[in-house]
């Protein structure tokens, strides 16, 4: 069991020291990468009209675009919330940038009431996140959307 509340201070930490948000997502994802067990990639794509674009993340290279609605991730944005995906191949439309991945959280994060990015990670393992990883990762996104700077 992940222990969230140390996580989330130290991502406190490294938002403090520098809240410009693409030092701060380059140290959060390898936060992430090193913290939770059983993940193959764990990073942030950018949103915009025109989709998504890979951002900072830890991992194999990755799809740098994702068209508006499409993959977990456009879901995600479409929702304006988190989905969690426990088996990525009964997922209708996912986009498989690793063929390791097996499971996949996708958490929104929101820029004045927008959605102006996602955290995305996937792990090899089947179901591999729990109600608590969910709770844990949006309280995560929650102090990321409170203490980020976007310039
Ligand atoms: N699986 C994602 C694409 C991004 S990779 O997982 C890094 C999706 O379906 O949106």
């Amino acid at each position: 069991m992940t222990d969230y509340k140390t996580m989330i201070s130290q991502a406190e930490g490294m938002l403090e020291a520098e809240p410009w948000y693409v030092a701060a997502f380059s140290n959060l994802s390898a936060l992430i990468k090193e913290t939770l067990p059983e993940l193959n990639w764990a990073g942030f794509y950018f949103a915009d009209e025109s989709g998504l674009t890979v951002g900072p993340f830890q991992g194999k290279p990755a799809c740098i675009h994702i068209a508006p609605g499409k993959g977990v991730c456009g879901t995600a944005v479409v929702r304006k919330e988190t989905v969690v995906v426990p088996d990525v191949h009964a997922f209708p439309g996912h986009i498989a940038c690793d063929s390791a991945s097996a499971s996949e959280i996708v958490i929104p994060l929101c820029r004045d009431g927008k959605v102006a990015a996602v955290l995305d990670i996937d792990s090899p393992v089947k179901d591999r996140f729990s109600p608590a990883d969910r709770d844990g990762l949006e309280a995560l996104a929650r102090q990321i959307e409170e203490r980020v700077s976007w310039n």
